[in-house]
């Protein structure tokens, strides 16, 4: 799970899919910018996770590297900006392949974004969790997870 910071977006994806798949399953997420890296979720993501019984605060942000290419089977980023941002670290094409604008799950093809809810106020959260709720669900049931 990738978006710009690591901060608000992809730790809520992590911890929400986390929470939905087989033991096992490792579900990580990372940020293409470093900005705010080993730092904990943003506040407004901690509160919304708890307020849906989920617990993101074992997450710090890091920077997604190239290696994420090698390590995980599937990469979803947020936007189309952490795509290109991902797209400029890829070797080739097999790399890129791994990646996708994870709405294009629910919608395929669409190109919607999970909007960056860092500088508006906490209904882009609820929001950003219940599209990242919805979108989990067609995730664990397409590749049985
Ligand atoms: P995120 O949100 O990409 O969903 O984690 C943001 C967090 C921080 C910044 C931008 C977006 N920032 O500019 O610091």
């Amino acid at each position: 799970m990738v978006c710009l910071g690591n901060i608000c977006r992809s730790p809520l994806a992590e911890g929400i899919l986390q929470s939905k798949v087989k033991s096992g399953i490792i579900v990580d997420s990372a940020g293409t910018s470093g900005y705010h890296d080993g730092e904990l979720p943003d506040t407004r993501s901690i509160d919304i996770a708890q307020k849906h019984g989920l617990d993101i605060t074992y997450q710090r942000s890091r920077k997604f590297i190239q290696s994420d290419f090698d390590k995980f089977d599937k990469i979803y980023v947020m936007d189309s900006s952490n795509y290109n941002n991902v797209e400029k670290l890829a070797r080739n094409r097999k790399d890129m392949e791994k990646v996708d604008l994870i709405m294009n799950e629910l919608n395929p093809n669409s190109n919607q974004a999970v909007p960056d809810p860092y500088f508006g106020g906490d209904s882009g959260f609820e929001n950003v969790y219940q599209m990242l709720d919805e979108v989990t669900d067609i995730i664990v049931e397409k590749y049985n997870l």
